[in-house]
C-alpha cells in the first residue's frame, strides 16, 4: 500500500464508530459523522468525544494501564503509538484474564468506566495487556457502570470461550486483588445479569 509520513498504510478497520488506520508504527483513529445528526452539531459531539476518548486513554496510562501514548489530537483524529502483538481473543488464558481483571480494577479506582470491555479491545504485548479502544469511555464513579463493565465482559466471555466460567473466576480473582470496593461491584454485576434474563423470559 501506499508510502506516507507514517510509514507504510497496512491495514484499514472501519467499525461503526470509527475508522482505524494502521500504518507501520502509528495507528489513526478518525471518528466517522452520523449522517442523521445536524452536521455542525455532529462536528461538535465527534471533537468532543474524540479528546475525552485521547484523555482517558492518557489517564488511564497514568494510573497503571497500559494503553498507547497518544501522539496527536486533531478535531475527530486520534493518532498513537501502534501497539504490536496478538489480539487477546487468540492468546486468552486463566492467566491474561486474570491480569484484566487487575487492569480493570484500576480503571475503576480511578473512576473511568471502559464501556467496551471485550477481548476485540484488548492487544497482548509482551507481558502487558494494552487497553486499545476507549470510544466508549467515562468518568464516573458510581458502582451501576461498573457493574455493566463486568456484565459486558463476562457477557463476552461466554460469547466466545468454552471455558468461560474459568476465566471468569480468574477475572474476579485479579479485580478483587486491586480494589477494596470489588464485592460491591461484583454483586452489582450479579444483579445487572439476573435483571437482564429477567427482560429475555419476559420477551419470549
Ligand atoms: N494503537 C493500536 N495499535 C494496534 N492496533 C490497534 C490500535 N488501535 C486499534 N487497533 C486495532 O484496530 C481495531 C479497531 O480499533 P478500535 O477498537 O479502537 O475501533 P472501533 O472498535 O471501531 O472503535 P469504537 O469501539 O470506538 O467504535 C482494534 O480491534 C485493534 O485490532
Ligand atoms: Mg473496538
Amino acid at each position: 500500500m501506499c508510502e506516507t509520513a507514517y510509514g507504510k498504510l497496512e491495514r484499514i478497520y472501519l467499525g461503526g464508530e470509527a475508522e482505524v488506520r494502521i500504518y507501520e508504527n502509528v495507528v489513526e483513529k478518525i471518528r466517522k459523522p452520523k449522517r442523521y445528526r445536524h452536521p455542525k452539531l455532529d462536528e461538535i459531539l465527534r471533537r468532543s468525544r474524540t479528546k475525552t476518548e485521547a484523555k482517558i486513554i492518557s489517564l488511564a496510562r497514568r494510573n497503571g494501564v497500559p494503553t498507547p501514548v497518544v501522539l496527536d489530537v486533531e478535531g475527530d483524529k486520534i493518532v498513537m503509538e501502534r501497539i504490536r502483538g496478538k489480539p487477546v481473543k487468540e492468546v486468552m488464558s486463566t492467566e491474561i484474564s486474570e491480569k484484566i481483571g487487575r487492569y480493570v480494577a484500576r480503571m475503576h479506582k480511578a473512576g473511568i468506566i471502559h464501556g467496551d470491555v471485550t477481548p476485540m479491545n484488548m492487544i497482548l504485548s509482551g507481558d502487558k495487556i494494552y487497553f486499545v479502544d476507549f470510544g466508549l469511555a467515562f468518568i464516573e464513579d458510581r458502582v451501576e457502570p461498573k457493574g455493566v463493565d463486568l456484565h459486558v465482559y463476562f457477557e463476552s466471555l461466554k460469547a466466545s470461550f468454552d471455558n468461560w466460567e474459568e476465566l471468569k473466576e480468574a477475572f474476579l480473582r485479579g479485580y478483587r486483588s486491586e480494589y477494596e470496593r470489588a464485592d460491591e461491584v461484583i454483586k452489582r454485576a450479579e444483579e445487572i445479569e439476573l435483571r437482564g434474563r429477567y427482560v429475555e423470559r419476559r420477551m419470549t
